[in-house]
């Protein structure tokens, strides 16, 4: 019984993680947030976000619309809204899917 609540629980967090992306997700951020190239915070690094969060969502979100260091302006998601750079932050910040 024990063992089939597990296997719920890890289907049903694998499940999440493939919706959790964003659509955007693979096409920009991706290429540097998924190895944390020239210093960018990794993807589900909790640790590395932590600090960036701290700055507030709509400090974050100009960061990415405006370039900040070796990220370029729109972060590669010309045409990205607010609301998608929000989803997308929210992602990356987010704990790693466990399994
Ligand atoms: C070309 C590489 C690259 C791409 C593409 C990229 N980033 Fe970044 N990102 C970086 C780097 C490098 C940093 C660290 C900048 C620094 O603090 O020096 C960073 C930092 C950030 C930060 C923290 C900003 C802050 O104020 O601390 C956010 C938020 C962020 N990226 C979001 C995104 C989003 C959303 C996308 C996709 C739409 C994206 N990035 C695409 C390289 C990239």
């Amino acid at each position: 019984m024990k063992k089939l609540f597990a296997a719920v629980l890890m289907s049903s967090a694998v499940g999440a993680w493939a919706d959790a992306a964003p659509e955007q997700y693979q096409s920009s951020c991706f290429a540097c947030h998924s190895t944390g190239a020239a210093g960018a915070p990794k993807t589900h690094d909790q640790a590395a976000w932590e600090p960036r969060m701290a700055k507030g969502m709509p400090a974050l979100v100009e960061s990415v619309k405006k370039g900040l260091n070796a990220m370029p302006p729109t972060g590669m998601c010309s045409t990205c809204t607010d609301e998608q750079y929000t989803a997308l932050i929210e992602f990356m910040a987010s704990p790693a899917p466990t399994n």
